[in-house]
This record gives structure tokens, C-alpha cells and sequence, in this order.
């Protein structure tokens, strides 16, 4: 692995506590409008503070992100069915690296889908996607993809997808959480972040579940639902990113929540609007005119 490709990793795994908060909101690509990342503008800007990097398309990054703001992109580039559509595992590269390279992106992203009807076109994006990624020092992250069949979030099939995401070279594999979590992240020579998946019951059973796959030796996340979908995304990826980084327990990460939570709801004092303030002072000259002249 040459140096760039070095850095940009540790631009997203940071070499700190070795671990990362990827903030996900590419879910559009095939969803559409999404609930609660509607405007995605709205969704993303409270939350840039607190992620470590984003993974998006580049619609939304050229829209909705402010170029100033520097934080690492993790550029989503393939695509091509959507949730109404024939056949989810049935996607192509979208986006150029050379489009990559001019949006700044920091790594690559793209889905693969194993066992389902295109996974040897998936794949073989991968393989390609790797070699162009490389050619530039840009790492690229596998998203083990089930499509419609949640059912397949266990640890036999993540393990099966994972180790050959690293087999064809990905830098970075992310996929779902499930039991025996151990078993995917010890067969598979690539840091492993996790998705979220769809928005659980409470934020207690997201950060819990965020904490059993630290344990089990996750990188991180790569999380959207369970944070923007929450009533609250601010405290709720504070109290991500303190079990990510600083390793607290998940009662520690529920109460940086709720603690955060309250001072949100906390109705802030109104600003004083009335017009006479503040009141323009008449200004005298201490130079008499005499003097000015
Ligand atoms: C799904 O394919 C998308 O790539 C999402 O980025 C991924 O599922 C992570 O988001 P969530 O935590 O909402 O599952």
C-alpha cells in the first residue's frame, strides 16, 4: 500500500483509538427521498461536526455539502436500480475516479451483492474499482449489500461476503451487525465497519448494538438511519461517536444522549427584538470644528 492510500485510510479510521464515524447518507441512490434526509442540506449540516467522514453520492455532495467544510468524503459511485425497480443487485460503476479526484473524495464506495442475480457483475466492479482506485491512492469500501433480503444479516452469508470484498482487494468492508460477529471480522484481513440498518425501536437497542460490534472488533460505523432518524441526530451521533472513540459503555453512551437530549429540548431564551436597541448614541466630535478644519 503506497503512502496516499495510507493517509486517506487513516483520514477515515483514525490512527488515534484506530477506529472511525462514517456518517452515511447515500441512501437516495436507490430510496429516493428518504425519511428525515428529504432535504438533505437540513439532515447532513448539524451533523458534519461529529462525523469523522461522510459516504454520499456526488448529487448530494455537490448540493447540499459546503465545499469549505473539510471533512472527508467517502464518494458512493455505483448505482443503477432502484427500490421500485427489477432487481437491486443489479448495479454498475456510475462515477468516474477521474470525477472522484475532482470532488476531492478521500475514498470510493460501492455495493456488492453475493448470491444474488448480479453478483458476478458486482464483483468484478469491485476488482476493476480497486485497480483505478489504486492507480490514484484512493481506497475503496465494500458495502456487503442483502437488497431486499434482511434475513441475510447473518454471520455464515456476512462472513462468505466480507472475505471476498477483502479477497478482491477492498481497503474497507462495511456490512451489518449480527450474532457471532466475531466469526466476520476474524476471517476478514480488512477493517470492518458496521451499517446501522433500518431505524430500531429505541436509541438504546442502536447504541447497544453499536457497542456489541465494537467489542466483537469492528473499525466503527457507517451509520445513517439510527442517527437522522432519531428525534434527536445531534446527541444520538455524540453518543456514537463516545463509544467508537473513547470506548464507554453503552449505559455511559445513553446518558451523553439524554444528556444531550435535554439541553436540545431546553427552550433557549429569546433574543431581545426590540427595535429602539440598541439605542445610536449621538455621536460628538471631541474635535471642535474650529479644530476639524
Ligand atoms: C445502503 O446501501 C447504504 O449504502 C447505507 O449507507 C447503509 O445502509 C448505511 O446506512 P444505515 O445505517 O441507514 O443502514
Amino acid at each position: 500500500m503506497d503512502w496516499g492510500l495510507k493517509n486517506r485510510l487513516a483520514r477515515i479510521i483514525k490512527p488515534h483509538s484506530d477506529r472511525g464515524v462514517m456518517l452515511a447518507v447515500d441512501h437516495g441512490y436507490f430510496l429516493g427521498p428518504t425519511e428525515r434526509l428529504e432535504v438533505p442540506r437540513k439532515t447532513i449540516q448539524p451533523l458534519l461536526p461529529y462525523a469523522d467522514s461522510l459516504m454520499l453520492t456526488r448529487g448530494v455532495l455537490r448540493t447540499s455539502v459546503d465545499e469549505r467544510y473539510p471533512i472527508p468524503v467517502v464518494l458512493r459511485v455505483s448505482g443503477g436500480a432502484s427500490i421500485i425497480g427489477k432487481d437491486l443487485s443489479n448495479e454498475k460503476i456510475t462515477t468516474s475516479v477521474k470525477e472522484a479526484i475532482r470532488l476531492n473524495a478521500t475514498a470510493l464506495a460501492l455495493s456488492i451483492f453475493v448470491g444474488a442475480p448480479y453478483e458476478h457483475d458486482s464483483l468484478v466492479n469491485l476488482g476493476k474499482l480497486v485497480d483505478e482506485g489504486e492507480e490514484y491512492g484512493i481506497p475503496v469500501l465494500a458495502v456487503t449489500a442483502v437488497g431486499k433480503e434482511l434475513e441475510k444479516r447473518d454471520a455464515r452469508y456476512l462472513a462468505l461476503s466480507c472475505r471476498i470484498a477483502a479477497e478482491f482487494g477492498a481497503h474497507l468492508v462495511k456490512t451489518y451487525y449480527c450474532e457471532n460477529f466475531e466469526k466476520i471480522v476474524n476471517s476478514c484481513p480488512v477493517p470492518v465497519i458496521i451499517a446501522g440498518g433500518p431505524k430500531l425501536s429505541t436509541e438504546l437497542d442502536a447504541l447497544q448494538l453499536t457497542y456489541d460490534a465494537l467489542q466483537a472488533g469492528a473499525a466503527g460505523v457507517d451509520m445513517g438511519r439510527n442517527i437522522w432518524q432519531s428525534d434527536y441526530p445531534v446527541p444520538m451521533i455524540k453518543a456514537v461517536r463516545a463509544l467508537v472513540h473513547q470506548r464507554v459503555t453503552v449505559k455511559e453512551a445513553h446518558e451523553i444522549f439524554t444528556k444531550n437530549k435535554e439541553i436540545e429540548k431546553t427552550p433557549k431564551p429569546t433574543p431581545i427584538t426590540n427595535p429602539s436597541y440598541p439605542i445610536k448614541a449621538k455621536t460628538k466630535s471631541t474635535k471642535s470644528k474650529k479644530t476639524a478644519k
